[in-house]
């Protein structure tokens, strides 16, 4: 059968950018080269032992080979509202103010679906992981695209969203660490965005997959460390970037009962939960010795430093990121992000991610994930140095 046409949401999106990227270093893989990939940020290190260890345990007992709750299982909940706890200084019921997610991703493009009707605006970042964009086109939501700029630390300008835009808005998108950036919120900023929040009566939606992975002593904060912002604001964290856990499919959400109550029932229609071994899994994460995460910060913190450094001599002007894997590189002039991506790939066989792939402000920018080994970082800036490019 052909001539099946996709409907109208579809045709609205651009290809998925990792897919596409995907489709790109599989091209070159099969012309036979060896092709060295920054594009998605996948951590390359093993998932620790302990946590494998209780994924067997747990797969092997048939109690867990049944559907499991659509919540996430109390005690996963329970082990995340330590973590939080313990973590962030933050009380959470788990019962009520913890929902188990099949990952971060499938709860952030779930989040419109409950909340926003046709004609409602999402307020989010440019550039931006691209799914806050995706969920709120397929709720039928229109986005208002709030540019992170250099100047501006990559912190949206929340004062300069028309009045008329923030009334219909429902939802205000966040993230930090930032992806695509590598840039860090202050606390005051946080404050301020709760306050946005409350005086519009919106969703603030924190995104935090990258919190652990910080550098240089500097902490990340939760959003609801800020006072008053459980009455209007959930955070999304997920063992993916963590534990080295991407493939496994867990993260949870966490904060406003009636928020997560509203993403549940989405849910509930749509997912039947997690696996519990998987689950078990996660209580291992989130329960177990927190060392495996020290030793990947260091491990993280070494990659960016001889990355960075070769970036600068070749005359980038980058910053060090003080968290996430992810560095943000303004390309060099005569280029625009996708021919300085589409030249590194085709002449040195190295996947960058385009900045414009996260947004149009991300447009003469490149981002580098570094979630490959420091021989495989110094090998792949050699063959940019060979091509001559400098940065300007
Ligand atoms: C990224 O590369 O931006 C992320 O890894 C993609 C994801 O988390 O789905």
């Amino acid at each position: 059968m052909s001539g099946y046409t996709q409907s109208q949401r579809l045709q609205g999106l651009p290809p998925y950018l990792f897919a596409e990227l995907d489709r790109m270093k599989q091209e070159q893989v099969k012309k036979g080269v060896d092709v060295i990939s920054f594009g998605i940020g996948d951590p390359d290190l093993p998932t620790p032992p302990h946590i494998i260890q209780a994924l067997a345990a747990a797969a092997a007992d048939p109690k867990n080979h049944q559907y499991p709750s659509y919540e996430g299982m109390l005690t996963f909940r329970k082990a995340a509202a330590d973590w939080y706890r313990t973590r962030f200084g933050v009380s959470l019921d788990p019962a009520t103010e913890v929902l188990t997610l099949i990952g971060s991703k499938e709860g952030i493009g779930h989040l419109p679906l409950a909340f926003v009707n046709p004609g409602d605006v999402v307020l989010v970042p440019d550039p931006a992981y691209p799914v806050y964009q995706a969920g709120t086109l397929f709720a039928g939501g229109e986005t208002y695209c709030m540019p992170l700029t250099p100047a501006r630390g990559f912190l949206p300008d929340l004062g300069a969203i028309p009045a008329a835009v923030a009334k219909r808005a429902k939802i205000l998108w966040l993230n930090y660490p930032n992806n695509p950036t590598g840039a860090v919120a202050p606390r005051e900023f946080l404050a301020e965005a709760v306050a946005f929040a409350r005086r519009h009566r919106l969703i603030l939606a924190h995104d935090a997959p990258y919190s652990e992975i910080a550098f240089d002593g500097y902490r990340p904060e939760s959003i609801l460390n800020i006072d008053g912002a459980k009455e209007v604001a959930i955070e999304y964290h997920s063992v993916s970037k963590t534990y080295n856990m991407t493939g496994w499919r867990i993260g949870f959400a966490v904060g406003n009962a009636q928020i997560l109550a509203g993403l549940g029932r989405i849910k509930q229609n749509m997912d039947s939960g997690v696996f519990q071994a998987v689950q078990y899994a996660g209580i291992a994460a989130l329960s177990g010795s927190q060392q495996c995460v020290a030793d990947n910060c260091r491990i993280w913190q070494e990659r960016r430093d001889v990355l960075i450094a070769a970036l600068r001599e070749m005359g980038f002007s980058v910053a060090t990121p003080k968290a996430s894997f992810y560095a943000w590189v303004p390309v060099p002039a005569g280029f625009t992000s996708s021919s300085f991506c589409a030249d590194l790939l085709a002449k040195a066989g190295v996947v960058v991610t385009p900045g414009n792939g996260f947004g149009a402000a991300g447009e003469g920018f490149a981002r580098i994930a570094f979630t490959v080994n420091v021989d495989r970082i110094r090998e792949a800036m050699d063959r940019i140095r060979k091509l001559g490019i400098r940065g300007g």
